[in-house]
């Protein structure tokens, strides 16, 4: 193994003080931290606990005052309109600044939320710096959710003022983004007392009175305007994501400033192998972590270039328009899900629309979001001719648990496994009842207690979840909620998650939440929903429904509304296309749902009986379902 990694590993753990101020040193930094972490703070201690700081300042104002204002900040590219273009270091801190002195005549402060609910636009980076700035705690809500889904976390994060676009641009149609935001500012208990709206010339939103605002009227009389940079705790908040959990309820992941700071430096370097003046592309969404940390932040902080993407791996306008992307602006690396690279492959599997660019610029291809196939790796392996890395890690984590750190000198690549823990992360496997276990049989991946820096200090408005959801389980540890195993060799696999968690191309979904939108159908009487081994997606999620007897209407009828009644609460993200109703669920004589062997059953997987089934017979009638539906 690389001795960089051993290294750095083995001394992030033996003496996390001197590894994280080291590290902390890539910061410019108001007040530098003296002490890395707090452990007497928070829910499981905090990092840097007397540093001070300002993201906004770490990525715009110390590269302009460095002599660095010039280079390219932000490169938008944007197939779905035709559109591109490039902002200065310098040129982006002006806009920051004087939307800043825009959030902050409509009252946002130190601690106010403002929800961002935009397109893939350079105003939503614009947006989400100046509230850098103010020391405001963005929560931007991804646009493939439903109005339903939007109020839960306007009700959750209660802003002050909310950022829109009149609509988004996707391949076969617009979506009106501004109708959904008046839904849900309808159904929340919290309405934000201010919207600023980017009205795009594609598709215009009709404005409220009183309520709306034009995002560039507001802005054309700001002109000549700034505002300083808040002095912010590094322990303050910097954003709140939301993630699926197990319910319906989104879980509000805090991210703190001065630890993820550090720790996205720290991986630009170390983990990417990118170097400041570099061209990073990042083909995730705003709205997504991976898009966060890599797309919003990490680029900026280190003075490199990030591209802000409008468009799709395929059909904008095809399977050549990633490598497009990545010649043109000679980006050094690609970061995008596997699913992205499985329809890339379908489209063109043997890289004529790859042969046509010139990617000598081009390093490596990095994966996350869900588990990368070994079929898809090698593909990728044997188009691009350079490391293809996989790297595994959550919304909770804001960045990789388990990586190959290409920067320190890549490990010996494992097909199934995204390589080794990176500094910080100290994972281990247990049984249920907490016992390790030995090297290479499948248990529960969990982290000892502290997470480094950058992880969730808690859960917004919510520590109790916080602490039942991720720590009670397995004390002492943080749990991931995966299964998996550690090899001989140290190499971490993730098999699947342990709760009822489906991975999406790439978007992480809770199968509570269908179930609860499924379940308000006047007609449903219990449902469960699986997600099913999709060639393209990983997973997509099947409805299996039990209907109240004496419904008159076809099943056909009640399937078709069942679908369309999930898009309409929880989104088109969710692709949830199929309903298959069935006479009775599959049930423990405990009552609890027997999704797992379910899933088998539909995946054609062999599955054993389990031993507390109610009713056997109850699993022929789903496989017969099934059967008559493929
Ligand atoms: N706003 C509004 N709607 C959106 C949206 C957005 N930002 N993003 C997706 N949708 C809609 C799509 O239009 C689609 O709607 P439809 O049912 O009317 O067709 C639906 O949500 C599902 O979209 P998607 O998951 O993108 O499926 P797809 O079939 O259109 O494309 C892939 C398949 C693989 C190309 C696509 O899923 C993809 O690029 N995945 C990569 C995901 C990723 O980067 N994840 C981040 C983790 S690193
Ligand atoms: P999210 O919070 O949306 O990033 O989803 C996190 C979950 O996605 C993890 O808990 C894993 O189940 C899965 N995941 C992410 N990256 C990988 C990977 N590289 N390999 C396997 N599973 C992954």
């Amino acid at each position: 193994m690389s001795m960089d990694y051993i290294s750095a590993y083995k001394t992030s753990l033996a003496d996390p003080e001197g590894f994280w101020l080291n590290a902390a040193q890539a910061i410019d930094w108001f007040e530098p931290p003296t002490r890395a972490f707090a452990p007497e703070l928070g829910v499981y201690g905090r990092w840097f606990p007397d540093g001070v700081v300002n993201a906004c300042h770490v990525m715009l104002d110390s590269h302009v005052a460095g002599g660095r204002g010039d280079r390219t900040a932000l490169i938008y590219d944007s197939p779905v309109t035709g559109t591109k273009r490039t902002y200065s270091y310098a040129q982006l801190l002006t806009k920051v600044s004087r939307f800043a002195a825009v959030l902050s005549d409509l009252g946002v402060g130190k601690g106010d939320r403002v929800v961002i609910y935009m397109p893939m636009v350079p105003e939503a980076l614009i947006g989400i710096y100046a509230c850098n700035r103010l020391g405001a705690i963005h929560s931007v809500v991804f646009g493939g959710f439903a109005a339903n889904e939007l109020a839960k976390r306007i009700d959750d994060a209660a802003p002050k003022v909310i950022l829109t676009a009149s609509c988004g641009i996707e391949p076969t149609r617009k979506v009106a983004y501004k109708p959904l935001l008046d839904q849900a500012i309808a159904m929340s208990a919290c309405p934000p007392d201010a919207v600023i709206v980017l009205q795009r010339p594609e598709l215009k939103a009709e404005m409220i009175p009183g309520q709306d605002h034009d995002w560039a009227g507001l802005v054309e009389a700001a002109k000549g305007r700034g505002t300083p940079c808040a002095r912010m705790k590094a322990t303050d908040p910097l954003y709140i994501l939301y993630t699926s959990g197990t319910t319906g309820t989104p879980k509000g992941v805090v991210r703190d400033t001065g630890g993820y700071l550090v720790a996205l430096a720290w991986s630009m370097g170390a983990l990417y192998g990118i170097k400041p003046g570099e061209t990073f592309f990042c083909a995730s969404d705003i709205g997504w972590v991976v898009g966060h940390s890599y797309i919003v932040y990490a680029p900026l902080i280190v003075g490199c270039t990030t591209i802000l993407y409008e468009g799709k791996p395929v059909g904008t306008p095809d399977a050549g328009a990633f490598w497009r992307v990545a010649a043109e602006h000679k980006a050094a690396a690609l970061f995008t899900a596997p699913t992205a690279i499985r329809a890339v492959k379908k489209e063109d599997p043997r890289g004529e629309k790859f042969a046509t660019y010139d990617l000598s610029h081009f390093r490596a291809l990095f994966l996350a979001g869900e588990r990368a196939d070994p079929a898809t790796l090698e593909w990728a392996e044997g188009l691009l001719k350079t490391p293809v890395i996989d790297h595994c890690w959550q919304t909770e984590t804001g960045w990789a648990i388990v990586a190959n750190p290409l920067g320190l000198g890549a490990l010996p690549v494992k097909h199934g496994s995204p390589t080794v823990p990176m500094p910080g992360y100290d994972v281990r496997v247990l049984d249920d009842a907490g016992h390790p276990v030995p090297a290479g049989t499948l248990g529960n991946i969990v982290i000892r207690l502290p997470l480094p820096p950058g992880c969730l200090p808690t859960l917004w408005n919510d520590e109790a979840r916080f602490r039942k959801g991720y720590l009670e389980g397995f004390p002492g540890y943080y749990q991931t909620s995966d299964a998996g195993f550690i090899d001989e060799d140290g190499y971490v696999f993730f098999m699947a998650r342990t709760d009822d968690i489906i991975n999406v191309a790439g978007h992480r979904l809770s199968t509570g939440g269908m179930e609860e939108a499924i379940a308000s159908h006047p007609d449903v009487a219990e449902c469960a929903v699986v997600g099913v081994a999709d060639a393209i997606k990983g997973q997509s999620p099947v409805g299996f429904v039990v209907l109240k007897s004496g419904v008159s209407r076809t099943e056909a009828e009640i399937e078709r509304e069942i679908v369309a009644l999930v898009r309409e609460r929880v989104g088109p993200v969710a692709a949830f296309k199929m309903a298959l109703t069935v006479a009775r669920l599959p049930k423990t004589r405990s009552g609890k749902i027997l999704r797992g062997t379910m899933q088998k059953i539909a995946d054609g997987e062999d599955w054993t009986m389990p031993a507390t089934i109610e009713d056997p017979a109850v699993l022929d009638e789903i496989g017969g379902a099934l059967a008559g539906r493929k």
